[in-house]
């Protein structure tokens, strides 16, 4: 059976370290307000002076685990790169990034699914290796927030909670009747909640795009309803991660490791509440680089991977809540 296996991982992180102090200098906010309502103690950004996008920050990441594969770039059949905060309007991060790894025809596709973009890049993965569309996928999942955000008091609430970084993932067919690689996947969207998380300009539905008034009532910065988005991910992470183990014929007490996106330290605490999960099986690491979006499942992975949390045999469950609304699940099974 063609089962769907992560071969590597790798992380990047822009080097500017940004303190919830230093926010604080901008900001009326404090250390202590983001650390008891999100568990940030820090993140990284791009320079001030700007110059460097997401396919910057992925081709860095996707070096190491393309490193730690033995691939070259000319192994990849397809590039999945998931960004909400792509380099340009268009064309896609994915094909800024073949061109900056060399490659000149290779297909890239880029997934515009906010916080579940790696659970929807993983599925479509999934996918493409299961009906042998491609035997290697390099799967990114990169943001660059920071040169989108408003860091006066009025965008306080969105602005210290997002972090800018990269994580690379290099997927690939394996021939194998056991039971691992990904096992089951859950993925849902309701865009009737769209404008709980958004960011309206520049839109094609407008024209201009984008101008002067806009831009002074800060048209172009991301707007949250913080407690409605945080409401609807306790409730659809615990009922996701329910469904997607009923799909795999697993029960809750097979998954060694829980990998959530990094949102806020309480949904995730709420989530091991609901489902009475001792909280060392929810891996966390919000605290050091904030919410970074798509990047955020694979670049704790990596970490998990890196600290022996998870390795061969472990079953782990990826699963988020984000802007659209969408949220989902993938459940995974590292091969023995
Ligand atoms: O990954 C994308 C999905 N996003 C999420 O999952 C985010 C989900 N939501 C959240 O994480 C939380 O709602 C936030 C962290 C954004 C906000 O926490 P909260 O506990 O819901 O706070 P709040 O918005 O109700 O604000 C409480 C108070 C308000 O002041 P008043 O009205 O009580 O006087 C805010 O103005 O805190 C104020 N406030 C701040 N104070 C200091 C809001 N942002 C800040 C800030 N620093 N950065």
């Amino acid at each position: 059976m063609k089962k769907t296996v992560i071969k590597a991982t790798g992380r990047y992180l822009p080097p500017r370290l940004v303190t919830n102090q230093d926010l604080s200098q901008w900001m009326d906010t404090s250390d202590e307000w983001i650390l008891q309502r999100t568990g940030i103690e820090k993140r990284y950004w791009i320079p001030e002076s700007g110059g460097v996008g997401v396919s910057d920050l992925g081709l860095e990441a996707s070096k190491i685990a393309m490193d730690r594969t033995g691939w070259s770039p000319q192994d990849i059949d397809l590039i999945i790169f998931a960004t909400l905060s792509p380099d340009l309007f268009f064309p896609g991060s994915g094909c800024l990034l073949a061109d900056k790894l060399g490659l000149k025809s290779t297909p890239a596709l880029d997934i515009r699914q906010q916080c579940t973009g790696f659970l929807y890049g993983l599925t479509t993965a999934d996918a493409y290796i299961r009906s042998s569309l491609a035997k290697r996928i390099l799967l990114v999942g990169a943001e660059v927030h920071s040169t989108g955000l408003d860091v006066s008091t009025k965008g306080r609430d969105v602005a210290v909670i997002f972090g800018d970084g990269a994580a690379a993932v290099c997927v690939e067919r394996m021939e194998t009747n056991t039971d691992s690689g990904v096992l089951a996947s859950a993925l849902h969207a309701d865009g009737s909640l769209s404008e709980s998380l958004m960011t309206y300009a520049p839109a094609s539905r407008d024209n201009p795009r984008i101008d002067e008034a806009m831009l002074r009532e800060g048209k172009h910065y991301p707007t949250m309803d913080g407690k409605s988005i945080f409401k609807h991910a306790v409730r659809r992470l615990p009922e996701v991660a329910r469904e997607v183990l009923e799909k795999a014929g697993l029960p809750l007490s097979a998954v060694d490791l829980f990998i959530p996106h990094q949102a806020n330290l309480r949904i995730n605490q709420a989530f091991a509440k609901t489902l009475d999960l001792p909280e060392s099986k929810v891996y966390n690491n919000i605290q050091q680089y904030g919410n970074t979006t798509a990047a955020s499942i694979p670049l704790a992975l990596d970490e998990a991977i890196e600290k022996g949390r998870v390795g061969p045999g472990s079953t782990v469950m990826f699963l988020g809540l984000g802007a659209g609304v969408t949220w989902g699940a993938v459940l995974y099974r590292f091969a023995t």
